[in-house]
């Protein structure tokens, strides 16, 4: 079975709201958020390759370690995620097969672990439809109203966070991107796009620390646990 690696790093960080590079190239633990997420994908074993998807002018990129890696190549991204994962598809298109699987992984998450990547891949290898990292919710969830007064308490039972990488084969995940969307109107992630046709994805039990980093503080905590793992 061979594998592709999808990783979307074509977005503009709005919510970091920083004047610096883009989130996926601030550096933590001694390498920078993209050469972490990709890290785990480098020595997967029957993987074809790594399409890392820019922003059209990106200018960090060449300056990663990882830039020359001969698995990697690059491909421009769009405006929202979905786009430049279609624009990941595309670069593989002219050599992937329908039933080659298609991981995607979101250059800001610098915290996979490896036993993760490999359980995706282990629990997914015989699934008729893929599916995608995924962390059941702990917190007891409210609703808010407009004033953040509390409008009710939202059952957590059967509710999962959302991780990457999600994994679909070519064929469907391909059909599946097709969709017309509205801007803005995207599905945020490939799961949501195969819902749409009707599948149901699996769930596979990740680790929550798999975090985004999203907001400026998700710097300092996967900061602090890449340093944790490589300490222990
Ligand atoms: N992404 C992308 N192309 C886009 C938008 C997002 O490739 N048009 C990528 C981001 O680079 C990131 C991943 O998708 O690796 C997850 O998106 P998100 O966390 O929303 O990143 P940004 O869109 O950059 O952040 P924000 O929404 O705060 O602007
Ligand atoms: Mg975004």
């Amino acid at each position: 079975m061979k594998y592709w690696v999808i990783v979307p790093a074509a977005g503009s960080s709005r919510r970091m709201a920083g004047s610096g590079p883009p989130k996926q190239y601030l550096q933590l633990a001694g390498r920078s958020v993209i050469e972490w997420a990709i890290a785990p994908f480098i020595e997967l074993a029957n993987c074809e390759r790594i399409v890392v998807v820019l922003a059209e002018h990106d200018r960090h990129w060449r300056k990663q370690s990882l830039a020359r890696h001969p698995k990697i190549s690059t491909a421009t991204g769009g405006a929202e995620r979905v786009d430049s994962v279609r624009a990941g598809l595309r670069a593989i298109a002219a050599d992937v097969a329908e039933d080659d699987w298609v991981l995607v992984h979101d250059a800001a998450r610098p915290c996979l672990r490896d036993t993760d990547l490999s359980r995706l891949i282990d629990e997914l290898a015989d699934d008729g439809v893929g599916g995608l990292l995924a962390a059941p919710l702990v917190d007891t969830l409210k609703r808010a109203d407009v004033s953040d007064r509390v409008q009710a308490t939202v059952p957590r039972d059967a509710l999962w966070r959302a991780l990457t990488p999600q994994m679909f084969r070519y064929g469907l995940l391909d059909r599946a991107l097709r969709a017309e969307h509205g801007p803005g109107a995207g599905p945020t992630d490939e799961a949501q796009a195969v819902e749409a046709l009707g599948l149901q994805p699996r769930l596979v039990r990740g680790d929550p620390d798999n975090i985004k980093i999203t907001l400026p503080e998700d710097i300092e905590r996967a900061t602090r646990l890449l340093k944790s793992w490589s300490a222990s």
